[in-house]
């Protein structure tokens, strides 16, 4: 359902040809369906037309890790995720279903979805050689057992766990939002809460640290890249006045929205003063962690050289207090927005820093965000 601002800001944005007058994408932390789905609702609720080039969804920066497509990579999530890893690139493609049915042993934890008859494992499976985590699964028990079969026996479940599988397969996963706001009084469990399942089993069997290769989704680093290379391209193509380099990123949610945009603003801060903004790449590049240093050789920059460098030299963060609609409470839920966190919800490769929850504006609604930003660039819609 549209917040009524909603529309007034994209009769704004949009010129009376259909086009946008600046270029805009949406950033989203859903991850369960195709960006074309969502790009489609997107044009539906808004009444102006949205393209799949203008949405970005938790998994749409995994475009850029080359390395892993023709690599056998398992996906776990629920709706049509072996359609999205294809529409994404990714070639040889297992689903958590998949592995269950080839290995009828594995999943005991349900009595009820045991396997009845003595069977014997059916492995015609590829050796799995990466992990994909898109959202959070239904029947959890089935996916934290496989996710961390798969880790400790290399990718091959037809041999036993392996205590020195170490560094485990590369991991990647979307969407690290610990909770969300539906409907209910009460914030719900989102992928950030299965992460944090998994997280802790594997330490506790291996008595390691579970590592991810990458963490995309807001507020990673890495989303807002992409996000900044689609605004590049959109204005290419139009042939908007070149280079864009002030970047406004609006929403509601201080850990994620305005965590994320402050935490690119220091990247391009940092990178325009750095003499060797490669290193604050690096650094950043793997988690999107800048407590959790990590080794250099271990990190896979290789998505970098995907993005020409960004144009950008600002990303400024709004906060509007109008965001999750809950059309049976008049005041904003207090849950995850316009109040700051006692407690960290955010995830455990990312420091709370105060700073990083600092709004550089906050406004009511996102229509007063887009005269905010008109009034900024002293910007004048034709
Ligand atoms: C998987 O492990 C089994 C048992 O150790 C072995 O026979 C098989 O060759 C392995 N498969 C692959 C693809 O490495």
């Amino acid at each position: 359902m549209p917040i009524p601002a909603a529309k007034k800001a994209f009769e704004k944005l949009v010129n009376s040809q259909g086009q946008f007058v600046v270029p805009v994408v949406f950033v989203t932390n859903a991850g369960n369906c195709l960006r074309q789905t969502k790009a489609d609702q997107l044009s539906h609720i808004l009444g102006v037309p949205i393209t799949q080039d203008q949405v970005i969804m938790s998994h749409s920066p995994l475009r850029m890790f080359k390395k892993y497509q023709e690599k056998c990579v398992l996906v776990s999530g629920q709706g049509p995720v072996l359609d999205i890893a294809k529409n994404l690139g990714f070639e040889k493609v297992v689903s958590i279903d998949m592995l269950r049915e080839s290995f009828p042993l594995l999943d005991m934890v349900d009595h009820n979805r045991r396997p009845k008859l003595p069977s014997s494992p059916v492995g015609n499976l590829p050796k799995v050689e990466a992990v994909i985590l898109f959202g959070e699964p239904i029947r959890w028990e089935t996916n934290l057992q496989l996710i961390i079969d798969i880790l400790l026996t290399n990718g091959n479940l037809s041999s036993a766990h392996q205590s020195q599988t170490l560094p485990h397969l590369p991991l990647l996963a979307c969407n690290m939002d610990l909770l969300w706001m539906a409907e209910a009084q009460s914030p719900r469990f989102g992928h950030g809460t299965f992460l944090v399942c998994l997280e802790n089993i594997y330490k506790k069997i291996t008595g390691k640290e579970l590592k991810y290769e990458a963490l995309m989704g807001k507020p990673s680093e890495l989303t807002y890249h992409f996000a900044e290379y689609l605004i590049r391209g959109q204005a290419m193509e139009r042939q908007w006045k070149l280079p864009i380099t002030s970047l406004y990123a609006i929403g509601d949610n201080l850990m994620t929205d305005i965590y994320g945009a402050n935490l690119y603003n220091r990247y391009l801060e940092e990178r325009s003063t750095r003499k060797n903004p490669k290193a604050v790449a690096k650094m950043v590049a793997a988690t999107g962690s800048t407590t959790a240093v990590p080794q250099e050789e271990e990190i896979d920059t290789a998505w970098e050289s995907e993005l020409a460098p960004p144009s950008a030299t600002s990303c400024k963060s709004i906060l509007v207090c109008t965001g999750v609609y809950n059309p049976n409470t008049e005041v904003p839920s207090d849950a995850n927005h316009c109040i700051k966190e006692t407690v960290f919800h955010g995830h455990r490769d990312f420091r709370f820093d105060p700073a990083l929850v600092e709004p550089g504006h906050i406004v009511q609604h996102v229509e007063d965000a887009v005269d905010l930003i008109f009034e900024q660039e002293k910007f004048v819609p034709q």
